[in-house]
């Protein structure tokens, strides 16, 4: 798969680009974006994911991709969609996820993005369902999966492996998406 640029009313929704790395780390580094992970991240890590991120696009994959206003050019943060970590007990197919800095939210920009993203996987990648996942306690999360029209799937909560038995943001919550009935290819 080439590399993949989408655009939205107000989004780009573009490959990485070395200038990111500055606002990637400083996102990365505020305890209110990274307040349902475990820590905040070094910018050594938030560079690390930018790396393999490219990696991955480099070898033809899918993996969340850069959000950029188009009215300002400013980098916002992520959404997208990626193949959940093995070790994750939960469907197998694309998850959508997002990671925006708090100077973007409460406009209505992951949802924008993440429904072009969700066109794509089903129109283009022609997913039969797309999931999404968090801990249970993140909410405005999972009103963005809600506003998107995903449902909690209360069979597939899990225990998230990376995490030490009794810690807060260990127990999940799994919302799946199956493709809408006008995007299924017509049968022959
Ligand atoms: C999860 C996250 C992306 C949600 O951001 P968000 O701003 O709440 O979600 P959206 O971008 O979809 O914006 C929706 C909000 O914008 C408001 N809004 C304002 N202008 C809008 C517009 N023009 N169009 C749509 N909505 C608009 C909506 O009313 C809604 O507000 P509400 O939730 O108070 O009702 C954000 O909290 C985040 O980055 N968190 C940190 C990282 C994280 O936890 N990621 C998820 C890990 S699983």
């Amino acid at each position: 798969m080439p590399e993949i640029s989408l655009e939205t009313d107000r989004l780009r929704l573009r490959p990485w680009r070395a200038a990111d790395s500055d606002a990637f780390a400083a996102l990365n580094a505020d305890p209110d974006v990274m307040r349902y992970f475990p820590a905040t991240l070094t910018r050594a890590q938030s560079d690390a994911m930018i790396a393999r991120a490219v990696e991955k696009a480099e070898a033809g994959g899918i993996c969340f991709q850069p959000v950029e206003e188009k009215k300002t050019g400013a980098f916002l943060g992520f959404v997208g969609l990626n193949r959940p970590v093995p070790d994750v007990p939960v469907p197998e197919t694309f998850e959508i996820g997002w990671r925006l800095a708090r100077h973007a939210w409460g406009k209505g920009f992951a949802t924008e993005a993440a429904r072009c993203w969700l066109r794509f996987g089903f129109e283009t990648l022609h997913l039969r369902e797309i999931i999404s996942f968090t801990t249970v306690s993140n909410v405005p999360s999972r009103r963005v999966m809600a506003r998107l029209g995903m449902s909690e799937d209360p069979s597939g909560a899990f225990a998230h492996p990376a995490l030490p038995e009794a810690h807060p943001l260990r127990d999940h919550v799994l919302y799946r998406l199956a493709v809408p009935e006008d995007h299924l290819p017509r049968s022959a």
